[in-house]
Protein backbone atom coordinates (compact mmCIF):
# COMPACT_ATOMS: atom_id res chain seq x y z
CA UNK A 1 0.00 0.00 0.00
CA UNK A 2 1.55 3.73 -0.86
CA UNK A 3 2.48 5.22 2.11
CA UNK A 4 0.80 8.72 2.51
CA UNK A 5 2.42 9.76 5.54
CA UNK A 6 4.26 13.17 5.42
CA UNK A 7 8.35 13.20 4.66
CA UNK A 8 9.87 14.87 7.68
CA UNK A 9 13.06 16.35 7.05
CA UNK A 10 15.45 17.50 9.42
CA UNK A 11 17.83 21.02 7.77
CA UNK A 12 21.14 20.76 9.68
CA UNK A 13 23.20 23.69 9.11
CA UNK A 14 27.34 23.48 10.33
CA UNK A 15 27.77 27.25 10.64
CA UNK A 16 26.82 28.78 14.22
CA UNK A 17 27.38 32.35 12.16
CA UNK A 18 24.39 34.86 12.44
CA UNK A 19 25.05 36.07 8.85
CA UNK A 20 26.09 32.20 7.13
CA UNK A 21 26.13 31.55 3.63
CA UNK A 22 25.53 27.80 4.37
CA UNK A 23 22.68 28.74 6.31
CA UNK A 24 21.05 31.05 3.82
CA UNK A 25 21.97 28.17 0.97
CA UNK A 26 19.86 25.82 3.73
CA UNK A 27 16.66 28.33 3.66
CA UNK A 28 16.88 28.93 -0.22
CA UNK A 29 17.24 25.15 -0.37
CA UNK A 30 14.28 24.08 2.15
CA UNK A 31 12.24 27.33 -0.03
CA UNK A 32 12.27 24.99 -2.93
CA UNK A 33 11.00 21.48 -1.11
CA UNK A 34 7.67 23.15 -1.02
CA UNK A 35 4.94 20.58 -1.01
CA UNK A 36 7.23 17.50 -1.19
CA UNK A 37 7.45 17.35 2.71
CA UNK A 38 8.18 19.43 5.74
CA UNK A 39 11.05 20.73 6.98
CA UNK A 40 12.29 21.31 10.69
CA UNK A 41 15.60 23.63 10.80
CA UNK A 42 17.62 22.28 13.99
CA UNK A 43 18.44 25.45 15.50
CA UNK A 44 20.52 24.09 19.11
CA UNK A 45 23.90 22.65 17.59
CA UNK A 46 25.32 25.20 20.01
CA UNK A 47 23.99 24.65 22.94
CA UNK A 48 25.23 20.96 22.64
CA UNK A 49 27.62 20.38 25.46
CA UNK A 50 30.96 19.43 24.47
CA UNK A 51 31.11 15.45 23.96
CA UNK A 52 32.54 12.91 26.53
CA UNK A 53 31.97 9.38 26.92
CA UNK A 54 31.39 9.97 30.53
CA UNK A 55 28.38 12.53 29.56
CA UNK A 56 26.63 9.61 27.09
CA UNK A 57 24.16 8.54 29.88
CA UNK A 58 20.91 7.01 29.88
CA UNK A 59 19.20 9.82 30.65
CA UNK A 60 21.25 12.41 28.61
CA UNK A 61 21.26 15.86 28.83
CA UNK A 62 18.43 17.73 27.18
CA UNK A 63 19.93 19.29 24.37
CA UNK A 64 21.70 15.72 23.36
CA UNK A 65 17.82 14.04 23.88
CA UNK A 66 16.11 17.00 21.67
CA UNK A 67 18.59 16.54 18.71
CA UNK A 68 18.34 12.40 19.16
CA UNK A 69 14.73 12.79 19.00
CA UNK A 70 14.29 15.39 15.64
CA UNK A 71 16.84 12.86 14.32
CA UNK A 72 14.53 9.44 15.01
CA UNK A 73 11.81 12.05 13.77
CA UNK A 74 13.06 12.89 10.53
CA UNK A 75 12.63 10.67 7.27
CA UNK A 76 15.73 12.31 5.98
CA UNK A 77 18.82 14.42 6.58
CA UNK A 78 19.83 17.70 4.75
CA UNK A 79 23.33 18.84 5.86
CA UNK A 80 25.00 22.13 4.56
CA UNK A 81 28.21 22.76 5.94
CA UNK A 82 31.13 25.24 5.53
CA UNK A 83 34.51 23.82 5.72
CA UNK A 84 36.82 25.07 8.63
CA UNK A 85 40.59 24.75 8.62
CA UNK A 86 40.22 21.50 6.09
CA UNK A 87 37.54 20.23 8.36
CA UNK A 88 34.32 19.71 9.58
CA UNK A 89 33.10 22.46 11.45
CA UNK A 90 33.59 21.73 14.81
CA UNK A 91 30.15 22.15 16.50
CA UNK A 92 29.00 20.06 13.41
CA UNK A 93 31.51 16.94 14.41
CA UNK A 94 30.36 17.56 18.14
CA UNK A 95 26.78 17.18 17.42
CA UNK A 96 27.68 13.95 15.09
CA UNK A 97 29.81 12.50 17.77
CA UNK A 98 26.77 12.32 20.13
CA UNK A 99 24.88 9.91 18.10
CA UNK A 100 27.60 7.70 17.18
CA UNK A 101 26.47 5.50 20.30
CA UNK A 102 22.41 6.17 19.87
CA UNK A 103 22.72 5.49 16.18
CA UNK A 104 19.74 7.16 15.01
CA UNK A 105 21.78 7.85 11.54
CA UNK A 106 21.53 4.25 10.73
CA UNK A 107 19.90 3.77 7.46
CA UNK A 108 18.63 7.57 7.54
CA UNK A 109 18.18 9.19 4.10
CA UNK A 110 21.02 11.84 4.46
CA UNK A 111 21.79 14.75 1.58
CA UNK A 112 25.15 16.50 2.27
CA UNK A 113 25.88 20.53 1.03
CA UNK A 114 28.99 22.19 1.21
CA UNK A 115 29.69 25.76 0.46
CA UNK A 116 32.26 28.32 0.20
CA UNK A 117 33.66 31.30 -1.09
CA UNK A 118 36.48 29.02 -2.10
CA UNK A 119 37.08 27.16 -5.33
CA UNK A 120 36.81 23.73 -3.81
CA UNK A 121 33.57 24.47 -2.18
CA UNK A 122 34.24 22.70 1.09
CA UNK A 123 35.27 19.61 -0.66
CA UNK A 124 37.61 18.20 1.90
CA UNK A 125 34.95 18.69 4.93
CA UNK A 126 32.38 17.49 2.52
CA UNK A 127 34.68 14.15 2.38
CA UNK A 128 35.48 13.79 6.13
CA UNK A 129 31.77 14.70 6.56
CA UNK A 130 30.63 11.69 4.20
CA UNK A 131 33.14 9.64 5.80
CA UNK A 132 32.06 10.28 9.36
CA UNK A 133 28.03 9.38 8.17
CA UNK A 134 29.54 6.76 6.46
CA UNK A 135 31.10 5.21 9.69
CA UNK A 136 27.65 5.93 11.47
CA UNK A 137 25.78 3.57 8.61
CA UNK A 138 23.71 7.03 7.48
CA UNK A 139 22.12 5.97 4.24
CA UNK A 140 24.42 8.34 1.59
CA UNK A 141 22.16 9.19 -0.89
CA UNK A 142 23.33 8.68 -4.47
CA UNK A 143 23.16 12.37 -5.89
CA UNK A 144 22.65 14.01 -2.86
CA UNK A 145 25.85 15.20 -2.32
CA UNK A 146 27.10 18.62 -3.71
CA UNK A 147 30.07 20.71 -3.50
CA UNK A 148 29.04 24.54 -4.13
CA UNK A 149 32.51 26.69 -4.90
CA UNK A 150 32.23 30.48 -4.67
CA UNK A 151 29.39 30.79 -2.58
CA UNK A 152 29.58 34.40 -2.18
CA UNK A 153 28.47 35.06 -6.07
CA UNK A 154 25.62 32.84 -6.33
CA UNK A 155 23.20 34.24 -3.55
CA UNK A 156 21.56 38.06 -4.25
CA UNK A 157 21.05 40.50 -1.54
CA UNK A 158 17.69 38.61 -0.71
CA UNK A 159 20.13 35.17 -0.42
CA UNK A 160 18.11 33.67 -3.18
CA UNK A 161 20.24 31.38 -5.64
CA UNK A 162 20.94 33.39 -8.69
CA UNK A 163 23.13 31.01 -9.99
CA UNK A 164 20.75 28.99 -12.55
CA UNK A 165 23.28 25.70 -12.64
CA UNK A 166 23.33 25.80 -8.84
CA UNK A 167 19.39 25.66 -8.86
CA UNK A 168 19.17 22.41 -11.14
CA UNK A 169 22.07 20.72 -9.29
CA UNK A 170 19.72 21.32 -5.97
CA UNK A 171 16.18 20.27 -7.58
CA UNK A 172 18.40 17.20 -8.76
CA UNK A 173 19.56 16.86 -4.77
CA UNK A 174 16.24 17.07 -3.90
CA UNK A 175 14.47 14.75 -6.08
CA UNK A 176 17.55 12.06 -5.28
CA UNK A 177 16.88 12.66 -0.87
CA UNK A 178 13.07 12.25 -1.92
CA UNK A 179 13.16 8.92 -4.07
CA UNK A 180 15.82 7.41 -1.13
CA UNK A 181 13.34 8.06 1.42
CA UNK A 182 10.63 7.06 -0.47
CA UNK A 183 12.37 3.74 -1.11
CA UNK A 184 13.02 2.80 2.12
CA UNK A 185 9.84 3.74 3.88
C1 LIG B 1 38.19 29.56 11.15
C2 LIG B 1 37.89 29.50 9.68
C3 LIG B 1 38.49 28.55 8.89
C4 LIG B 1 38.20 28.47 7.52
N1 LIG B 1 38.75 27.48 6.78
C5 LIG B 1 38.32 27.29 5.51
C6 LIG B 1 38.74 26.16 4.76
O1 LIG B 1 39.51 25.34 5.20
N2 LIG B 1 38.22 26.00 3.51
C7 LIG B 1 37.34 26.88 2.96
O2 LIG B 1 36.90 26.68 1.83
N3 LIG B 1 36.94 27.98 3.65
C8 LIG B 1 37.40 28.20 4.90
N4 LIG B 1 36.98 29.27 5.61
C9 LIG B 1 36.15 30.29 4.96
C10 LIG B 1 34.70 29.88 5.03
O3 LIG B 1 34.39 29.02 3.95
C11 LIG B 1 33.84 31.14 4.94
O4 LIG B 1 34.11 31.98 6.02
C12 LIG B 1 32.37 30.77 4.91
O5 LIG B 1 31.62 31.91 4.61
C13 LIG B 1 31.96 30.18 6.23
O6 LIG B 1 30.69 29.62 6.12
P1 LIG B 1 29.37 30.38 6.60
O7 LIG B 1 29.27 31.63 5.79
O8 LIG B 1 28.30 29.41 6.32
O9 LIG B 1 29.52 30.68 8.07
C14 LIG B 1 37.29 29.38 6.96
C15 LIG B 1 36.70 30.36 7.77
C16 LIG B 1 36.97 30.43 9.12
C17 LIG B 1 36.28 31.44 9.98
Amino acid sequence: MKNVNPINILAISGSLRGKSLNSALLRAVISMISSQGTVVTYSEMGQLPHFNPDLDLDVPDTAVANWRRLLKEANGVLICTPEYARGIPGALKNALDWVVSSGEFVNKPVAVISASPHPDGGAIAHESLLGTLSMMSASLVEGGTLTVPFINKKLDSNKEIMDSDLRLNIQNLLKALFQEIKNVQ
